[in-house]
């Protein structure tokens, strides 16, 4: 079976001296230091109500989801630095996005413009993206992008013991 990834081509970013430019390709293993960072920064997880991995599980997980041909695990560089994570996986029988931006490169329009990028090369639909209700950046990089709210679920338990309701938004 071909990898997902096979299907998001290296795009080198444009040698001509254009800034701002943002682009996907598949994670290499320079990159885990810097993404590992990005999952374990407080304000990142209280915002995906997600929690951080430490070191070695977190290795362990990139490794694992990086070996399932049906993943797509990208890394968003933004002029060639590597600022953040874009991932769609299948789950319980549809595929979902999910995506992580280095808190320096948040407000820039990277999240939309990488989610963006991800939707020319799936293209399956209908497509999910679940959030935390809190999250109003996500919720507006998945509208942006076209999802519309579709309903939420029982809840997930946050960082310190909050519940915290999961709204799902879906692209057809
Ligand atoms: C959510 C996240 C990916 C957004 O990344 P980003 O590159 O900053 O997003 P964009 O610059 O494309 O902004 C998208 C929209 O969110 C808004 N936004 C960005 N940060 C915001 C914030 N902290 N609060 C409210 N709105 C915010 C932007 O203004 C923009 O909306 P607008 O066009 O209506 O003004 C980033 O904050 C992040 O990685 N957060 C932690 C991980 C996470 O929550 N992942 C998603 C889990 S489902």
């Amino acid at each position: 079976m071909a990898h997902y990834n096979d299907r998001m081509q290296k795009q080198p970013p444009p040698g001509d001296g254009s800034t701002n430019v943002v682009t996907l390709r598949p994670v290499e293993d320079g990159d885990l230091p810097i993404l590992y960072e990005h999952q374990r920064d407080p304000e990142s997880v209280r915002m995906s109500a997600f929690p951080a991995r430490e070191r070695e599980p977190y290795m362990a997980h990139m490794a694992m989801i990086r070996a399932n041909p049906s993943n797509m695990i990208l890394t968003i560089l933004f002029d060639g630095q590597v600022a953040g994570s874009m991932f769609s996986w299948e789950q319980d029988g549809h595929r979902e996005v999910g995506y992580r931006v280095g808190r320096e490169f948040w407000g820039r329009g990277i999240a939309t413009r990488a989610l963006a990028a991800l939707l020319q090369e799936v293209t399956e639909r209908p497509l999910f993206g679940y959030t935390a209700e809190h999250n109003i950046a996500s919720m507006r990089v998945l509208q942006k992008c076209g999802f519309v709210r579709a309903g939420e679920t029982k809840g997930v338990l946050n960082v310190g013991g909050e519940l915290v309701t999961e709204v799902f938004f879906r692209l057809d």
